[in-house]
């Protein structure tokens, strides 16, 4: 018989420890939207809650964008970059192949030898990120990882198509996790609908070469908002009841911030109390994929609209299609 292998174990629970932001400056409003396309603020507004959106600008690159916002998250969380064992960024706009920009990020942050990888989930990326996490500090991989959701969506608009054009932001959210003596993030509800693989996409980078074309986004917006107003909803209520807990126990709800209406149709199936805090950060940030989450999280808790210890249903879904979804703690 071969001889037993040792396998690590790591902490009974984990939890967020902190969460911090950064917006792109460019204040983008709906006005100047529709000097691109044939669009109005009432329409844009009363179909999606945008407002206004925030644009990167040219100094403001991926790298520095999850730097503004992971620099911030060390320190709130109380640690320095030597501590972080592990670091993902989840970002389907980072059009560098290789390295990761989680390595480039390591890098610049002095953060000598983690596990260093992107992830690609799209608007549910940083969901797909915080279930990693919980197990690699519950099975002993790691004890301190970083989490960043990025995006720089602005760079993949076809300014000319009104179906998408005036949706996405770009920004980045960063979340430290780590060892809890307390249960603080609830078992995750993820996976995907591959049949509906192309409902948003982008085009190839090889094919863009031969055309001279950059990749844009395209989306069927009438299937994406059809399976997120009828299966969405129904895997929120799951993540709820997987924590254990039910919705009327629940403090806040921060959906991906894709649009005003997909939220209000996984509250109506939510039945939540009226005193549950919901985010509308989409008013003023538009849709930022991956990044929308921890914004949004630290916004409620900038504001003071939520605080450090509510219960927390979180739930990402998007392109691919992919969802996920669990409970947390408030940092
Ligand atoms: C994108 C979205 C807002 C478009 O709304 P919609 O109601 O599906 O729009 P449709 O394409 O069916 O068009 C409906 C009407 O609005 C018009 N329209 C479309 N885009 C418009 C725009 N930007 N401004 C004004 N009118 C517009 C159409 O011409 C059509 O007019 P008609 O009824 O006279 O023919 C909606 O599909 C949506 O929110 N989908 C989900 C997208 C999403 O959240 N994706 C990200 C997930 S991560």
């Amino acid at each position: 018989m071969s001889a037993p292998l040792t396998v690590s174990t790591g902490a009974e629970y984990s939890r967020l420890m902190s969460v911090a932001s950064f917006r792109g400056s460019r204040v983008v409003d709906n006005a100047e939207m529709c000097t691109h396309i044939d669009s109005s603020d009432e329409w844009i507004q009363q179909r999606t809650g945008i407002i206004e959106r925030r644009w990167a600008t040219e100094e403001e690159t991926p790298a520095y964008m999850c730097v503004q916002a992971a620099s911030k998250a060390i320190e709130r969380a109380g640690l320095e970059p030597e501590d972080i064992d592990a670091i993902m960024i989840s970002t389907v706009s980072n059009f560098r192949q290789y390295p990761s920009l989680a390595c480039e990020v390591a890098s610049i942050l002095g953060i000598p030898s983690p596990a260093a990888y992107d992830i690609r989930a799209a608007c549910a990326g940083f969901c797909y990120g915080l279930a990693q996490a919980d197990g690699f500090i519950r099975t002993g991989s790691a004890k301190h990882v970083l989490i960043i959701g990025m995006e720089w969506l602005s760079r993949q608009l076809n300014m000319q198509d009104r179906g998408t054009a005036f949706l996405f932001g770009d920004g980045a959210g960063a979340a430290v996790v780590g060892p809890s003596e307390t249960p603080a993030i609830g078992p995750v509800v993820w996976g995907s609908d591959p049949a509906q693989h192309d409902a948003i996409w982008t085009n190839d980078w090889f094919d863009a070469l031969k055309t001279g074309e950059k990749p844009v986004v395209h989306m069927n917006g009438r299937a994406v908002y059809l399976w997120s107003t009828t299966f969405i909803p129904e895997k929120a209520v799951e993540a709820v009841a997987k924590a254990g807990i039910t919705p009327d126990q629940l403090d806040v709800f921060i959906p991906h911030q894709a649009n005003n209406r997909i939220t209000d149709s996984i509250l109506r199936r939510l039945h939540l109390p009226d005193n549950v805090v919901v985010s509308r950060d989409i008013k003023h940030m538009g849709n930022v994929s991956a990044a929308s989450i921890p914004l949004a999280m630290d916004a409620l808790l900038e504001s003071g609209e939520a605080k450090s210890g509510d219960n927390a249903l979180i739930i990402g879904f998007g392109a691919g299609l992919v969802f996920a979804g669990q409970v947390v703690v408030l940092p």
